[in-house]
């Protein structure tokens, strides 16, 4: 069932992480990463399980150890994961697809099908994943990562930096727009989408360079192999996410939260972005809460226990700015 959030970490400074205790190994049978090369990353280092399965305090506090990510955020995202994505009976998820490791599921309509799954969490127009309309949305995607490449020496002098990362954000909108009938950048997609161009620059750049600026090799490992580079130092102080590079690159372009409306480049606003709020933040909230109700449409006993931990546990980052929903009162 579930459980309390592990504590942030006291010493958020700058320090090796690929070090003795957490050795890179590639993926052994059984094992699975997934979508997003931060967590395949700590778990082919052992900051995770090597399975791919992990539980959510497990996250919250390799995310914070392993790359500095600042609590509140990895609370927020973990937990908004966890609840459309896990199983709130064992108190595992899977970083990638649907894993027997996870144990005994609840029953349908949940979906306890990992961080691969469309639509809950993972959606369209990733940097380096397929749409899955498209292709394969979770395995690293060696025509779209070229694409990075080429736009990052145009517009980011050989490197992966702001400028880069806006023009990759804009040209996979594009693309998805273009091909994608199903593509869908409302609420969550539309504030991840952008968040997720930052991570790189946030997590990968080792924390004794200031350059804000990724080199195209050290990208690859993270991306591909999910490998950190030799000697690789964390960043200098937890990350909270926003910040000035968020809005520089969502104001880059004329973008508002919206989907194909089921042809390609037919791109409309989404009216009911903000469901009941006024907030974004509390918006991205409500949207995550509202799939959980659907996904556990009357859950009794031990299982109703877990979501409401998860669900409070998932208001902890936000509950300074929104107001508490209880779904299963
Ligand atoms: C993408 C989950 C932390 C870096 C994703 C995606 C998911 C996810 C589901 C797929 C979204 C999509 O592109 O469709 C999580 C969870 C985290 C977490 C639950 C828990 C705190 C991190 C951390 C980093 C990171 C710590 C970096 C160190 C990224 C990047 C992408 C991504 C760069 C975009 C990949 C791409 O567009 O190709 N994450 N993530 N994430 N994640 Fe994470
Ligand atoms: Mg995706």
């Amino acid at each position: 069932g579930g459980q309390p959030v592990p504590p942030a970490i006291k010493d958020t400074s700058s320090k090796l992480v690929n070090d003795k205790a957490h050795p890179w190994f590639p993926l052994a049978p059984g094992q699975q990463r997934g979508p997003c090369p931060g967590l395949n990353t700590l778990a082919s280092h052992g900051y995770l399980p090597r399975s791919g399965v992990a539980s959510p305090g497990q996250i919250v506090t390799a995310v914070q150890e392993g790359f500095n990510m600042a609590w509140d955020l990895a609370t927020l995202v973990t937990y908004g994961a966890f609840l459309v994505d896990g199983n709130p009976l064992t108190n595992l998820m899977s970083i990638g697809s649907t894993s027997r490791l996870t144990g005994p599921a609840p029953p349908k309509p949940a979906l306890v099908s990992g961080l691969s799954t469309h639509g809950t969490f993972e959606g369209d127009a990733s940097m380096t994943r397929s749409d899955a309309f498209l292709g394969d949305n979770h395995s690293f995607n060696e025509t779209l990562f070229d694409q990075l490449v080429q736009i990052s020496k145009e517009v980011g002098g050989g490197k992966y930096n702001v400028s880069a990362a806006a023009e990759v954000r804009f040209q996979r909108f594009q693309d998805s727009v273009a091909r994608n009938p199903t593509f869908n950048f409302a609420n969550p997609r539309f504030a991840t989408a952008f968040v997720e161009t930052i991570f790189p620059l946030a997590f990968f750049i080792d924390g004794r360079d200031k350059s804000l600026a990724l080199d195209l090799d050290v990208m690859r490992g993270f991306f591909k192999d999910s490998r950190m580079p030799h000697d690789f130092h964390r960043r200098e102080g937890a990350f909270e996410g926003g910040g000035d590079e968020f809005d520089i690159i969502q104001s880059s372009h004329n973008y508002f939260p919206g989907f194909n409306n089921g042809t390609v480049n037919n791109f409309v606003p989404d009216p009911n972005f903000l469901g009941t709020q006024t907030e974004e933040i509390c918006a991205l909230y409500e949207k995550f809460v509202n799939t959980t109700m659907e996904l556990y449409p009357n859950p009794q006993g031990a299982l109703r226990k877990a979501l409401n931990v998860n669900l409070d546990n998932f208001f902890i980052p936000v509950s300074s700015g929104c107001t508490q929903l209880h779904p299963f009162p």
